[in-house]
């Protein structure tokens, strides 16, 4: 067992309404295919699709979530 797998919370977190956060190191690949490195601590990833800064949330569905429904 790695000392990684030893920490006592999740690498994947995701956000009800909200971007995926991920822990750590970690390459994300868009639809397209282009793959974006982070090293940050934590890097939010968006899963709304209205971010201006895909891959990453940009706080974007916070807005989408207080529009009102048709
Ligand atoms: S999840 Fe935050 S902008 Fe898409």
């Amino acid at each position: 067992m790695s000392r990684d797998s030893e920490v006592n919370h999740p690498d994947v977190i995701l956000c009800p309404g909200g971007p995926m956060l991920l822990r750590g190191d970690h390459v994300v690949q868009d639809e397209d295919g282009n793959e974006y490195r982070t090293e940050r601590p934590v890097s939010a990833v968006c899963r709304c699709g209205g971010s201006k800064i895909k891959p990453w949330c940009d706080g974007t569905h916070k807005l989408l979530l207080k529009r009102p429904r048709d």
